[in-house]
């Protein structure tokens, strides 16, 4: 049947989701598959239907679009699609409550403090027990509205800026080391992938328009930490309830601890994105990862 490509929409994320979702278009048609663009930006979402769509690729990213809305409509619009369902798409969007399911769980990952703009917050009390931390919105992806801090007055700066996206604030102790990122496509893990930046963390310029960006894949890790770190993603995919397809970013401290960042159910498939790249060190072609993922509809 009809294939739609959902891509853009309006969160802040909409420039990679058209990269992605353009991208995920042109390996489709170039598969065979009768498959369209579509923006839920420009067009109601009901139209699908009209257009005789019968399945949907998600690349969208953000919110609206990874963070179970999108998902919870096809659904009562009886259209399958690609990726995590209702639930798993909207805990994985919501960094904060990842990282309570992470600590519950006993799975590694650094400690932190949750700040809401419509609390009091004390960033002293704060700087004083993480010492040096990364700011997030919780819920935002590509490393948008993100910033460092190292004392009390940077962090104030950094939650005014977090703020304009996000209510909620993680506040998560600065791990310094390395970076990684693990793909899971099915019920398998693929190869680890290392990422290097000189600005200081993997953000939207390294992430995006860098081309001092350098990835490692597979990743420089023995035998047991890459077990060790594909089972640990493995599980936190599973926790927040992903499914299909997804990436798992985490951090190794100097001592060779692993601590888990976070899930991404619609992580970025532009050129330079980290599962295309990790799929190819398992031997897949972008076409061909991009149609296993479309499977997961049928
Ligand atoms: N949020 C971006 C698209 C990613 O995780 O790749
Ligand atoms: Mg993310």
């Amino acid at each position: 049947g009809k294939v739609a490509v959902l891509l853009g929409g309006h969160s802040a994320e909409r420039e990679v989701s058209l990269k992605s979702g353009q991208a995920v278009l042109n390996a489709l048609q170039n598969a065979g598959v009768d498959a369209i663009a579509f923006d839920p930006k420009e067009q109601p979402l009901w139209q699908l239907k009209e257009l005789g769509i019968e399945r949907v690729f998600i690349a969208l990213h953000g919110r609206g679009g990874e963070d179970g809305t999108i998902q919870g409509a096809l659904e009562f619009m009886g259209l399958p699609y690609t990726g995590s369902n209702v639930l798993g798409s909207a805990l994985a969007m919501d960094k904060i409550r990842c990282k309570h399911l992470f600590k519950s769980a006993g799975l590694s990952t650094a400690p932190y403090a949750v700040v809401d703009s419509k609390h009091g917050f004390d960033t002293t009390a704060i700087m004083n027990e993480l010492k040096k931390v990364m700011v997030k919105p919780s819920h935002e992806g590509s490393s948008i509205g993100m910033a460092q801090a190292n004392n009390a007055q940077e962090l104030d700066a950094a939650l005014a800026e977090a703020f304009k996206f996000d209510s909620q604030v993680l506040v998560e102790q600065w791990i310094t080391g390395r970076e990684f990122t693990i793909t899971v496509l099915g019920d398998d893990v693929q190869p680890v992938i290392e990422m290097t930046t000189p600005n200081g963390f993997y953000d939207y310029q390294a992430k995006y328009q860098s081309n001092t960006t350098q990835y490692h894949c597979p990743a420089d890790l023995s035998a047991s930490d890459t077990e060790h770190l594909q089972a640990m993603a493995l599980a936190a995919f599973e926790l927040v309830g992903a499914s299909g397809w997804g990436r798992v970013d985490a951090m190794q401290d100097a001592d060779g601890n692993f601590y888990l960042l976070e899930v991404n159910t619609v992580p970025g498939m532009t050129e330079k994105s980290l599962v295309p790249m990790a799929a190819k060190a398992n031997g897949a072609s972008f076409e061909q990862l991009v149609v296993r993922i479309l499977e997961q509809t049928l």
